[in-house]
């Protein structure tokens, strides 16, 4: 499938804030359980939200609706590594296909990797070819197959980004291209 990665030209993206909340919670909920086998409650949202808001990234229609979002965090992984994980991405079906998605997971990647992450991680169920496409495409590495993932029994691939690390390996826009030239 051949998407059109020139953005529709009335979507705008922005970065959800705290002051954004009365105004879209609810539109991202909706937008997010839709696609998922067990909705996540109102408190997931808020773990996310609260902490890690400025990673959280929505597209817009002319009218302000919600089109698109991705939510994520960034913290110490088991006090290693810091690592970014994208933990929602929607888009609403009708304007799936056209780089919504791919701008949304940028815009975070960006700011994750602005902010000193050395990783990224992130999973999606096996036959979710979509998302795997897209992460592919930015770089992101199958990492391991995670067997029964999900509450609804489906497994997960999970993908890693490893942003300072050279292995010679990386494919995409956030591969080797991304490293510093001491690195
Ligand atoms: C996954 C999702 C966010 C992608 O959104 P999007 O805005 O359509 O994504 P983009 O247009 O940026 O890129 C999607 C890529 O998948 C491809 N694609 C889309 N649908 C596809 C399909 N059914 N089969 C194969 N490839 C497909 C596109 O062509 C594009 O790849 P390409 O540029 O290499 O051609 C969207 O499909 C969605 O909201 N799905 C439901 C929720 C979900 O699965 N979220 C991800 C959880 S990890």
């Amino acid at each position: 499938m051949a998407s059109d990665f020139s953005p529709p030209p009335e979507l705008r993206y922005v970065q959800y804030h705290s002051s954004k909340e009365t105004t879209y919670l609810s539109a991202i909920r909706q937008l997010i359980s839709q696609d998922l086998s067990e909705p996540y409650s109102i408190y997931v949202y808020r773990y996310f939200l609260y902490q890690w808001g400025d990673l959280c990234f929505m597209a817009l229609d002319e009218k302000d609706n919600l089109l698109g979002v991705v939510i994520s965090k960034l913290e110490l992984h088991r006090g290693g590594p810091l690592r970014g994980y994208i933990a929602m991405l929607a888009v609403r079906e009708e304007y799936r296909g056209r780089g919504v998605a791919t701008k949304l997971v940028r815009m975070a990647v960006d700011v994750m990797i602005e902010r000193d992450a050395d990783e990224i991680a992130l999973e999606t169920e096996v036959t979710n070819t979509a998302a795997m496409k897209l992460y592919e495409r930015l770089g992101f590495l199958r990492s391991k197959r995670l067997h029964r993932y999900y509450l609804n029994g489906n497994s997960a691939f999970r993908f890693m980004l490893f942003v300072k690390e050279s292995t010679g390996q990386y494919g995409g826009e956030y591969g080797a291209a991304q490293l510093p030239p001491s690195a």
